[in-house]
């Protein structure tokens, strides 16, 4: 059972600017896209284990999103010293290794992977502070991290609302002990994983599926002991080594809005995406796409790091496409970001596609359930939310227009992948918020041609 406090929220941040999108010339030409901005969950993470490792971490490709962003100065609050020169992002733990002992409070916007990840770390390095975030953070749900880490001993107190940002960490020490997470987001086991390693504890970390692994594969590089067991993962502490460098590999959620623009402008020739991060638990979008029928493969796959990256490589686009179902837990989560993008290419099928067991895309920036559909209806769609469920009947005709994204970077970015292949303009409501993840969206949109500039309203 999900407990939430957001239900039926559909604004994600304060007012920003609209976004048109113009009317574009297609590039007929393969296309090759090196610059994919860095793993935006991957840059939190390495942040934190800088933070939290000996000597300094030199991160190369860090996600220059507002949503990372945050989590600097919030680190540099609790003493954890970074430096950027414009290109490398330098992380040293705090001198002598003495995180803050007064009580400071750190503010961490949008971010709920700062927010969660960091009050884990926190807890289980047993630094007292107090993490809040935005009006929208402050609705999504708290109590998937606090409830395991108080059965594990952390004092936290809500300060405002139950199960709510803001949290206050008061005391307490982490045990060795076992938990079972009632959601299957990344987020709540990574922030156990976090508790636990600042800790250097034993704990089992029981799930209902398995979801993004990139803090287990970090805390295994850097040698702390990660294991899976039946349902879930087992950390049990050692001392980690010191991570001098990492190079951030490209987002996959950030290279899906290229590849469906490709894909809804009904390219006939290659686009390849270079340097991508192709962790199994990320890329059931460009699965879904060869389930369709798109010819889709991943090239040059090699290992850094702990994890999987190389080029994916989408082919020319057939007339007619499949629909599909998405049912699987697993499948849902290795596309949980994608869904926006996923739903909107069952708009361009014949037929009818679900994804069914949805109920985490509730507690996202916004309800996307309901964002999600909204968008697409706005474009002259079919989207149905049934329970859990989203269904989209796919092969009319869409319109530009002016379309909602209700200040939800995942939403607004979709809509301009889809705007980009209507003929017309179409003007994306607070679509700006495309900066929380990637800030580099219009520069790297135009390369499939389209023309994106704010409104001057
Ligand atoms: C993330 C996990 C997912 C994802 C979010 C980033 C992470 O959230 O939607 O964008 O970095 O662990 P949940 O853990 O809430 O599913």
């Amino acid at each position: 059972m999900i407990e939430t406090t957001q239900k039926s929220k559909l604004i994600a941040s304060k007012p920003v600017h609209d976004l048109i999108v113009s009317n574009q010339q297609i590039p007929t030409t393969p296309l090759k896209v090196s610059g994919v901005p860095g793993d935006k969950s991957i840059s939190h993470r390495v942040l934190l284990v800088g933070a939290a490792t000996p000597n300094p971490t030199k991160i190369h490709n860090l996600n220059q999103g507002s949503a990372v962003g945050l989590l600097i100065p919030a680190l540099q609050t609790l003493g954890v010293q970074i430096d950027w020169d414009g290109c490398v992002t330098t992380v040293s733990p705090p001198t002598n290794n003495v995180w803050t002992s007064e009580p400071v409070r750190v503010n961490l916007g949008p971010s709920s992977a700062a927010a969660r990840l960091l009050l884990g770390l926190l807890a289980g390095l047993g630094v007292p502070a107090v993490i809040d975030g935005n009006e929208t953070l402050r609705s999504r749900p708290m109590n998937w991290v606090v409830n395991p880490l108080r059965e594990l001993g952390i004092e936290i107190d809500y300060l405002e609302t139950p199960g709510c940002l803001p949290v206050a960490i008061r005391g307490g020490c982490l045990r060795d002990g076992q938990v079972k997470l009632q959601v299957g987001s990344a987020q709540a086991s990574s922030a156990i994983l976090f508790a636990a390693f600042g800790a250097r504890r034993k704990v089992n970390i029981l799930h209902p599926v398995r979801s993004r692994d990139h803090t287990d594969r970090l805390l295994h590089y850097i040698g702390v002991g990660i294991e899976y067991i039946p349902e879930g993962i087992q950390i049990s502490g050692g001392v980690p080594q010191a991570l001098p460098e990492y190079y951030v590999p490209g987002d996959p959620s950030a290279a899906a809005f290229l590849a469906a623009a490709h894909v809804f402008q009904q390219r006939k020739t290659e686009l390849i995406l270079e340097n991508i991060c192709l962790n199994p638990t990320r890329i059931g979008f460009f699965e879904v796409l060869k389930e369709c029928g798109i010819p889709v493969e991943y090239q040059d796959v090699c290992e850094a790091f702990g994890e999987p990256i190389g080029a994916i490589a989408i082919g020319k686009v057939p007339d007619r496409l499949q629909p599909f179902q998405i049912n699987d837990p697993f499948r849902f989560h290795s596309m949980i970001d994608e869904i926006p993008l996923v739903a909107a290419l069952a708009t361009q099928i014949p037929g009818q596609s679900s994804i069914f067991g949805a109920k985490e895309l509730v507690f996202k920036e916004t309800n996307r359930l309901l964002s999600i559909s909204s968008m697409l209806n706005a474009f002259g769609g079919q989207a149905r939310v049934v329970g859990d469920a989203l269904h989209i009947t796919g092969g009319k005709a869409l319109q530009a227009g002016v379309i909602p994204s209700f200040g939800d970077h995942r939403i607004a970015m979709t809509a301009v992948a889809l705007a980009s292949s209507l003929p017309g303009d179409s003007r994306i409501l607070e679509g700006e918020c495309y900066k929380v993840s990637f800030p580099e969206f219009p520069e790297l949109m135009h390369t499939l041609g389209l023309n994106i500039h704010f409104s001057k309203e």
